[in-house]
C-alpha cells in the first residue's frame, strides 16, 4: 500500500521511527511531514494527508502531532476522511474493523515510540469488517458531508 504520513514539530523525533516501521511492513511511504527541528502548524500536514487519502493517491494515512487531536481535526475537514486518534492497539483495530478509518492519528507527547509502532502496525494490518451495520453507520457519516458539503 501507499501510506501518507504527516507530522508537526511535536512529532519530529517520532515520525522517522514510524516511517521505518511502515517501510518494514512493506509499504511505500509518502512523507509530507517536517524533519526534527523544523516547525509547521498542524492543520497544514493534517489537510495534506487528508487530501492524499481522499484523492486515493495514498491508500491510508498516518498523522502525528503532540496529542494527535489537532492534526486529526484538520484531516477530518477533508471530505471522505475518517481520521481516528488512537493511543492503544485495541482502538487502532476497532477503528479499522468498525469505522473503516482511513487515517490514524497519534500523539507523540502521549504514547511512547514502541506503543506508537504497535498502534500503526495494528492499524495497517487490520481490514474493515464490511458488516452491514458498520457500513450503514459509515454511510450516515458520509450523508452528513453530502448534506452540508465541505469539499
Ligand atoms: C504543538 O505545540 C501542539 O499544539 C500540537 O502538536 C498538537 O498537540 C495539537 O493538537
Amino acid at each position: 500500500m501507499k501510506i501518507a504520513i504527516g507530522n508537526d514539530h511535536a512529532a519530529g523525533e517520532l515520525k522517522p521511527v514510524i516511517v521505518d516501521c511502515i517501510k518494514a511492513l512493506g509499504h511505500e511511504v509518502i512523507d509530507i511531514g517536517v524533519a526534527p527541528g523544523e516547525a509547521v502548524d498542524y492543520p497544514i500536514p493534517g489537510e495534506k494527508v487528508g487530501r492524499l487519502v481522499a484523492s486515493k493517491e495514498a491508500d491510508l494515512g498516518v498523522l502525528i502531532c503532540g496529542t494527535g487531536v489537532g492534526i486529526s481535526l484538520a484531516a477530518n475537514k477533508v471530505k471522505g476522511i475518517r481520521a481516528a486518534v488512537c493511543s492503544d492497539t485495541a482502538t487502532a483495530r476497532l477503528v479499522r474493523e468498525h469505522n473503516d478509518a482511513n487515517v490514524i492519528s497519534i500523539g507523540a507527547r502521549i504514547v511512547g515510540s514502541e506503543l506508537a509502532k504497535d498502534i500503526v502496525t495494528t492499524f495497517l494490518t487490520t481490514d474493515f469488517s464490511g458488516e452491514e451495520r458498520h457500513q450503514r453507520r459509515i454511510d450516515l457519516i458520509s450523508s452528513i458531508e453530502e448534506n452540508f458539503g465541505n469539499s
